[in-house]
C-alpha cells in the first residue's frame, strides 16, 4: 500500500509539472529496484543463509500435498522448492532475486533434480489461474497476494504457508509488525477452504504460523 500511496503521489505531480511518465517509471522502478538489490546481495556469496533443508513443515506434511505442479512464491535460494521437486513434483519458483534463484538452481542440482524458476516482482504479478496443486509461500509477508494466491490452485490444490507472528515480535522487536500474522489470521484467510492443518509455534526464540488448507 505504501508504494501505491508513493506511486500516486508521484503520478499527481508529475501530472501537474507534465512529465507523467518519466516520474511515474522512476517511481515503480526505485521500489522494485531497492528490494531486489538489497535481496541480491544478502544472497550474494556461497552460504545459503536460509539453509537447504525444508522447513519441517513442509518436509513433515509433505505426503498430504497432492502431487503435480507445485509453485513457491518468493522461493529464495529454494530449500522448499528443490526438497519439493526430490518428491517429484513439478516446482516453479518465483523471486525477485536472481542470486537467490541461481542458488536454487545449484541446490537442485545438487540434490539430482530441476526446478523451474522466473524472476519476478510479485507486488506486480499476475500468477496463472487454476494451474497448480500446491502454492507455497514462506517467510515472505503481502497479503494483497492472498487472493491471487487462491485463485492459482486448482480445485482441489492446497496451500502452505508459514511466517512469523505477532508473537515474534517479543523476541524481535524491530520486526515490522505489518509484516507478522495476526491471531488465527491464516484461518480467516482461509475460511473458505478445508483446514488441514494449523499451528502456531512458539520456542521462546521464534514464534511463526502455518497452515495447509485445501481448495474446495
Ligand atoms: C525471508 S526470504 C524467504 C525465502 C524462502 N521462501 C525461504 O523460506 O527460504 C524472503 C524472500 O522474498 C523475496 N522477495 C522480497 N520481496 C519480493 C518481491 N517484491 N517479489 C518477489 N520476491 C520478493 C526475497 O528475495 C527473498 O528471497
Amino acid at each position: 500500500m505504501n508504494v501505491f500511496k508513493t506511486l500516486t503521489k508521484s503520478f499527481l505531480l508529475a501530472l501537474l509539472t507534465g512529465a507523467v511518465a518519466t516520474a511515474f517509471f522512476t517511481a515503480s522502478a526505485g521500489a522494485h529496484d531497492k528490494d531486489k538489490s538489497r535481496w541480491n546481495q544478502k544472497y550474494e556469496n556461497e552460504v545459503y543463509i536460509f539453509g537447504k533443508e525444508p522447513i519441517p513443515f513442509l518436509k513433515n506434511n509433505v505426503d498430504i500435498l497432492p502431487k503435480g505442479r507445485a509453485l513457491d512464491l518468493a522461493m529464495g535460494e529454494g530449500r522448499n522448492g528443490v526438497y519439493l521437486a526430490t518428491q517429484g513434483f513439478e516446482v516453479v519458483g518465483i523471486d525477485i532475486s536472481e542470486q537467490g534463484l541461481q542458488k536454487a538452481h545449484r541446490l537442485a542440482a545438487a540434490n539430482g533434480t530441476t526446478i523451474e524458476t522466473r524472476v519476478a516482482d510479485l507486488e506486480s504479478i499476475q500468477l496463472e489461474k487454476g494451474a497448480y496443486d500446491v502454492v507455497l509461500c514462506a517467510y515472505y509477508m503481502q497479503r494483497d497476494l492472498f487472493p491471487q494466491m487462491k485463485d492459482a490452485l486448482k480445485s482441489g490444490g492446497m496451500v502452505v504457508v508459514e511466517t512469523y507472528n505477532t508473537d515474534y515480535l517479543k523476541y524481535q522487536p524491530s520486526f515490522r509488525r505489518q509484516w507478522a500474522l495476526e491471531e488465527n489470521e491464516l484461518l480467516e484467510i482461509f475460511k473458505d477452504y478445508k483446514i488441514i492443518l494449523y499451528r502456531v509455534y512458539d520456542d521462546g526464540e521464534e514464534a511463526y504460523s502455518s497452515i495447509i488448507a485445501q481448495k474446495p
